[in-house]
C-alpha cells in the first residue's frame, strides 16, 4: 500500500526508547512486513510483547475439497445459494482454486468477536456484495459498506462487525501481495493522473483500539491452510500507535472512474488491483464507445493464457445473457470466449451500460472444489450455440 499513513504514539525516532507515560517501562516495537524485509512494512508499537502464547490448541484442516482439477469447461456457479452461517470463518466456501490463489464466497449472519483472526498464507481481496459495517484491526478500523474492495495484508489479526446478519461478500485470498497496478504508478509510487482512481479514494484504517487487557485471547492463525488456535495472554489489539506503509485498508468500486474510447477498450483498463499471479478489475457503469460506428459489447476473445472469473454485482451484464446478482461466469484459459447471441447486435446504439461486476484473471489454470459443483448450473457451456 504505497501511502505512507501513522496512528496513535510513535516514539521520534525509530529503534529507539519509547518510555510508557506511567513510568512501567518500554513499549514493544514490532516490525510488520512482507517479502523478508524487502516490500511494505509497518512498525509498530505494542503494551506487551506480542509472543506471549500461552497454549497451541488443536488445528482444523482447511485444504479445499478439489473436485474437478483438469477442467476446461465454460461455468457458471450460482453464487447466492451459497448457505449463510453464522461464523465468519465457517460461512467461507472456496469455489475455485491454484497455486497462488482461493475465490470464494461467503455468506456471515454474525460479527466475529469471539476470537480474532489471521491469515498468514495470503493476502486477502473481501468485496461487499451485501452488508456494512467495520473491519477491526491491529492498525485501526475500516467501516465498510456494498460496493467496498478490502484489501487485508497477510499477518494483520482482525476481526469484523456487521451490521445486519443479511452479508455476501466475494473473497480471494493470493499467495502474493496485492498492489495498486504499477502502470499507474509513478517513480515514488503516486497514482498518476491517467489512473481510473487515487489516494484520495482509498479508506485508510483510523480510530485505533488500543485495549490493555490480561486474559485468555485466542487467535486462529491460517498458515499451510491449517487453521491453528493459539491463546495469547494479552489482547492482540494493543497497539498505541504504528507508521508505515502494510496495513488494511480499503476502496469503493463506485469510486473506480472508468476510462471509454471511440471505440471498446480492452479489459485492462479495467484493472484495479494486480498481484504476481492474477488482476483483479472492475466493470462500472459507464457511457458506451462513440464511434458512429462503434460495436460496445467485446468482441470475441482467445484467453489462452489466463482463466476469466466474473463475479456479478448489479445491472444488467451487456455481453451475457440470463446472469443475475452473485453469478460467477468462469472461462478457461484455452478456447475463446465472447458475447452471446444476440449481445453485440444488442448493444449497437446503445449510449450506456449500468453493469457492475468484479472480474480476476489469473494466469496459472483453476480448479474446481467440491462445493463449485455444487453451485454450477451445468449448461452454462452451451449457451452460445444457434
Ligand atoms: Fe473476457
Amino acid at each position: 500500500m504505497p501511502i505512507y499513513h501513522k496512528l496513535g504514539k510513535i516514539p521520534a525516532k525509530r529503534h529507539t526508547q519509547f518510555q510508557k507515560p506511567d513510568g512501567s517501562g518500554l513499549y514493544y516495537e514490532q516490525l510488520f512486513g512482507t517479502i523478508g524485509f524487502d516490500g511494505m512494512a509497518s512498525l509498530m508499537y505494542h503494551i506487551h510483547r506480542p509472543t506471549q502464547v500461552m497454549q497451541i490448541l488443536d488445528s482444523k484442516d482447511l485444504n479445499p475439497k478439489l473436485a474437478d482439477t483438469h477442467q476446461l469447461m465454460m461455468r457458471k456457479l450460482i453464487g447466492f445459494n451459497v448457505q449463510a452461517k453464522d461464523d465468519f470463518l465457517d460461512s467461507r466456501v472456496p469455489l475455485l482454486v491454484n497455486k497462488d490463489c482461493i475465490i470464494g464466497l461467503a455468506a456471515p449472519r454474525q460479527s466475529l468477536r469471539e476470537y480474532f483472526y489471521k491469515n498468514a498464507d495470503a493476502d486477502e481481496l473481501l468485496f461487499i456484495h451485501k452488508g456494512s459495517g467495520t473491519l477491526r484491526t491491529q492498525l485501526g478500523n475500516i467501516s465498510f459498506e456494498y460496493g467496498d474492495y478490502l484489501v487485508i495484508p497477510r499477518g494483520m489479526i482482525y476481526q469484523i462487525d456487521f451490521d445486519t446478519a443479511d452479508n455476501r461478500i466475494f473473497y480471494i485470498e493470493s499467495h502474493s501481495p496485492i498492489y495498486t497496478p504499477k502502470r499507474y504508478r509513478n517513480h515514488f509510487g503516486q497514482m498518476q493522473e491517467h489512473s481510473p482512481f487515487c489516494e484520495r479514494d482509498y479508506k485508510l484504517p483510523e480510530n485505533l483500539e488500543t485495549h490493555d487487557e490480561k486474559g485468555e485471547f485466542i487467535i486462529k492463525i491460517k498458515k499451510q491452510n491449517q487453521l491453528h488456535s493459539l491463546v495469547y495472554q494479552y489482547h492482540p489489539f494493543d497497539v498505541v500507535g504504528f507508521d508505515g506503509f502494510n496495513y488494511p485498508w480499503g476502496f469503493s468500486i463506485h469510486n473506480f472512474e472508468p476510462i471509454t474510447g471511440r471505440v471498446h477498450q480492452p479489459p485492462p483498463v479495467h484493472q484495479t488491483f494486480q498481484t504476481d499471479a492474477f488482476v483483479v478489475c472492475s466493470f462500472c457503469p459507464r457511457l458506451y464507445d462513440y464511434h458512429p460506428q462503434a460495436i460496445p459489447a467485446p468482441y470475441n476473445h482467445s484467453n489462452i493464457d489466463s482463466d476469466e472469473v466474473i463475479y456479478y454485482v448489479d445491472g444488467d451484464f451487456m455481453s451475457r445473457n440470463d446472469i443475475a446478482q452473485g453469478h460467477i461466469t468462469l472461462h478457461p484459459g484455452g478456447i475463446p470466449h465472447g458475447p452471446h447471441p444476440g449481445a453485440m447486435e444488442r448493444s449497437i446504439g446503445k449510449k450506456e451500460t449500468q453493469e457492475l461486476a468484479v472480474m480476476v484473471d489469473t494466469f496459472r489454470p483453476l480448479m474446481l472444489t467440491e462445493d463449485a459443483l455444487k453451485l454450477d448450473d451445468g449448461k452454462y457451456f452451451h449457451s452460445w450455440i444457434d
